[in-house]
């Protein structure tokens, strides 16, 4: 029996239970992992409430994220084998001390990258890479925004954006939340609960506004992101973490200046193992030259999902979290 935080109704972090659990000897295309560290995320509490649907049913563990060793190879597997450092990004299984997982899904860690390193960023990080590179190419003379800027997507995109030369412009919940977001490679603040972000970006950017808004934030800040771009710029609404957008007449995006609108999911491009592997070894790269620097700010015991998420709602957190079997 091994530790493992586990959901068996839908609800508030109230509903991550501490257990014991049994796993099973790897099946066909799997590894099982001792983890060394597991990555919290805000995808773990859509699923805790209900509003993703499980893929394995009921209970089920939380978390899509960690770092470990294999312990034991399945039949079919031969890229992988026992005593390999692995990270990943899959649907569920993630808060425990052991786990199974499609090898399929594996990424190998270089020996610079620590486990815990891996655990705040194969999820957040690998978005930051794809969102930056692929679903708008960032580069010198990009203005961006990204709301959340001291979160654990934030604090890695504005790193890695300020190296690629774009202007970084990022909201954030707090002064404290400002001066981290600074440190990170972001280089205009701006105070969303307090201040009108648009009338921000207008003043920060002269009036000539940005190319890309990247919002993880959904609802609060919905279709008010739309006004901070000029004609034909790119709204990428990536997440919802105070709320899913309400439905809306496409025509706004005429309204407000020909504007591109896109909801990208990491899934989706790195569903081909050689777009896994390519997004991995670029962060990796990244993280391994110092030009980004994962940030993980908060660790907590695996039996301590609860107040993780307590404070990842609760919008305490800055950076990765992690839980640590
Ligand atoms: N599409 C993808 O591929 C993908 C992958 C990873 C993550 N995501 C999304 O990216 C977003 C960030 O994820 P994360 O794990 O790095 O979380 P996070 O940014 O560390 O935490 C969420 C932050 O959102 C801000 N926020 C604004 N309104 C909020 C509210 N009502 N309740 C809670 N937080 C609120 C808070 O920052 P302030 O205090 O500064 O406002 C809070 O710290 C999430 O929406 C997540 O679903 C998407």
């Amino acid at each position: 029996m091994v530790a493992a935080v586990r959901v068996h109704t839908h609800g508030g972090p109230e509903v991550l239970k501490f257990e014991d659990i049994e796993i099973p000897a790897p099946g066909q295309g799997q590894v099982k992992l001792k983890q060394h560290a597991c990555g919290i995320n805000f995808i773990d509490t859509y699923f805790r409430m209900g509003a993703y649907p499980s893929p394995v049913g009921m209970p089920f563990v939380a978390g899509n994220e960690g770092a470990g060793e294999v312990i034991a190879v399945g039949p079919g597997v031969t890229d992988l084998k026992v005593g390999d450092r692995v990270g990943y990004v899959a649907p569920l299984g993630g808060y425990a001390a052991e786990r199974l997982l499609p090898a399929d899904r594996a990424v190998k860690l270089p020996d610079n990258i620590s486990y815990e390193q891996a655990a705040g960023m194969m999820l957040k990080g690998m978005t930051a890479q794809y969102l930056l590179n692929r679903t708008f190419k960032v580069g010198r003379g990009t203005t961006l925004l990204m709301h959340a800027a001291a979160g654990g997507v934030g604090l890695i995109l504005c790193q890695w954006a300020n190296h690629l030369g774009a202007t970084v412009i990022g909201t954030v919940g707090s002064e404290e939340k400002a001066e981290l977001a600074k440190k990170n490679g972001c280089h205009h603040t701006i105070l969303y609960r307090k201040e009108d972000f648009v009338a921000k970006v207008k003043e920060i950017t002269g009036g000539k506004l940005c190319d890309v808004v990247y919002d993880g934030v959904g609802k609060t800040t919905f279709p008010a992101s739309l006004d901070c771009l000029h004609p034909l710029g790119y709204f990428v609404s990536f997440g919802s973490s105070s709320g899913q957008i309400d439905a809306f007449n496409i025509n706004i995006l005429q309204q407000k200046g020909s504007l591109f609108a896109t909801r990208p999911t990491l899934n989706h491009y790195a569903a081909k193992r050689e777009d896994l592997n390519a997004i991995a070894a670029d962060l990796f790269d990244k993280v391994g030259s110092g030009a980004v620097k994962i940030p993980v700010q908060q660790k907590y015991a695996l039996k301590d999902a609860r107040k993780a998420h307590e404070d990842l709602e609760g919008r305490e957190t800055t950076g990765a979290s992690i839980l640590i079997p």
